[in-house]
């Protein structure tokens, strides 16, 4: 059998990894596949740092990629640009694709799908999302049977890290990224995990392969991790919660016609919760579906040996695919569900108040609750005012939409007997079908 030829894109931390397990598995692999798999190429953009692979290397992506020689490419480059055009360039070639590029799948998806159909190639993306952990391929093809409600975990490592220390250690969130940098855990710049994007370009992808629909990060709603405190984390505590950052895909029934909702928070859990015992720069996804219940996938989310699993994964899967002479499953987007706006959705709330601690007090702020449809599950409050005159007052919600809530808090801040609003956080259940109500 001749061999299945594949070019790389990209020889970092995640393409090492895949050479070095293309090189030390090959016989393996070869059994696998029914096929030898023959690495032809690798571009980079420094070959002097590449002196290990000689005489493979070039600069010359745009060439590479449509060799007659190649059968399959491999992009581990990262970013859009000049990712998208390359991968589309080896589409229209005839050449099947397999990527770990989160932020290129989650803005523009449905043009390398549709190059992938117009020639017929295998477009496979599984080390995009969660690294090592099997996730993708159980929702384009194990659970394509089923009818999913909702996809919620933990994509992101480096966030995940920061929030276990401050709730290990009471550090607060400063501290915790200082330790998360020296350990190699977060990058010198980490924006895009701390603010959230890198969870919710994994969101996108996450609700596209769930609902059947195209979602890309600009219909992801994204706050991160800067704005929790120590105090946040304490307050989680005392509710026998912990804060995660969450990424959360819903389908929401409506009167009419069902929507998506896609969003990344930190948010309240309940310390019982699986996702809840989740530690460190672990992943863990959780899935709920009509006929099959509640999923839990569990793994490294990162890493270049952990994410080159992935990558070889799909690698021998469409290897497979040329060697047999067809094509893999593919994704649909059939169901163009409507993405529902953040103040729209429904999640219960915990809201920590700063306020004078006399007779009445009580009484304005569940009238701001009540006047804005809010109902009130719980209120608790510490301090009697007997040094300053404050109290503590924290104030539980049931589901109440993200306007209705903000508004209600916007009219809190104006009260006189309300001295400072000191943290807004959401409670999430992820317990039930559907959305809390
Ligand atoms: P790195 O930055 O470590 O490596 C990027 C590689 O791409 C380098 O070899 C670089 O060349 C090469 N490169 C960059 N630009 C070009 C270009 N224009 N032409 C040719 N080569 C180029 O990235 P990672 O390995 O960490 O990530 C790769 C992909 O995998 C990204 O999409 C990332 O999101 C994804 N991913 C990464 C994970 C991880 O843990 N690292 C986890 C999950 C997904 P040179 O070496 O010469 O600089
Ligand atoms: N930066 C990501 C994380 C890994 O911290 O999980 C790549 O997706």
């Amino acid at each position: 059998m001749s061999a299945v030829r594949v070019a790389m894109l990209g020889c970092g931390t995640v393409g090492a990894e895949v050479v070095r397990l293309l090189r030390e598995q090959a016989d393996e692999l070869a059994a696998r596949v029914g096929a030898p798999v023959e690495l032809v190429g690798v571009a980079v953009r420094r070959p002097h740092k590449h002196p290990e692979l000689g005489e493979l290397l070039t600069t010359d992506s745009s060439t590479l990629v449509t060799r007659d020689d190649v059968d399959v490419v491999v992009e581990v480059i990262g970013g859009i640009e000049p990712a998208r055009s390359l991968l589309l360039e080896a589409l229209k070639a005839g050449k099947s694709v397999v990527t770990a590029n989160k932020a290129l799948l989650a803005e523009d998806a449905a043009t390398l799908a549709e190059a992938a159909d117009a020639s017929g190639a295998d477009l496979y993306y599984e080390a995009a999302v969660a690294g090592a952990i099997p996730l993708l391929r159980p929702l384009r093809e194990s659970l394509v049977g089923d009818r999913i409600s909702r996809v919620a975990g933990i994509v992101n490592g480096t966030t995940n890290f920061i929030l276990s220390a401050m709730t290990a250690t009471g550090a607060g969130y400063a501290d915790a990224l200082e330790e998360a940098t020296r350990l190699g855990y977060a990058e010198a710049d980490p924006s895009a995990d701390v603010d959230g994007y890198d969870a919710a370009s994994k969101a996108a992808i996450l609700a596209s392969l769930a609902f059947h629909t195209r979602v890309t990060s600009a219909d992801v709603y994204c706050e991160g991790i800067r704005n929790v405190t120590a105090a946040d984390i304490a307050a989680a505590r005392e509710m026998g919660c912990v804060i995660k950052l969450l990424a959360i895909c819903e389908r929401i029934p409506g009167a009419d016609t069902e929507s998506v909702s896609a969003r990344v928070y930190p948010a309240m859990i309940p310390a019982t919760h699986p996702l809840a015992a989740v530690d460190g720069a672990f992943n863990a996804v959780f899935v709920e579906a009509e006929a099959a219940g509640q999923l839990m996938f569990y793994g490294q989310g990162a890493g270049g040996a952990p994410t080159a699993s992935a990558v070889l994964g799909d690698l021998v899967a469409v290897a497979r695919n040329r060697v047999l002479g067809g094509r893999g499953s593919r994704e649909s987007a059939y169901a163009s569900l409507p993405i529902l706006p953040i103040g729209a959705v429904p999640t219960r709330y915990h809201v920590s108040l700063d306020v004078a601690d006399r007779a009445g007090v009580l009484a304005s702020i569940a009238g701001e609750f009540a006047r804005h449809g809010v109902s009130i599950a719980a209120v608790r409050q510490t301090g009697d005012g007997s040094t300053d005159g404050s109290a503590r007052l924290v104030v539980v919600t049931h589901a109440a939409p993200g306007e209705a809530l903000a508004a209600t808090v916007d009219r809190l801040a104006g009260l006189d007997a309300v001295r400072g609003v000191e943290s807004v956080l959401r409670v999430e259940d992820l317990g039930r079908k559907g959305v809390t109500a």
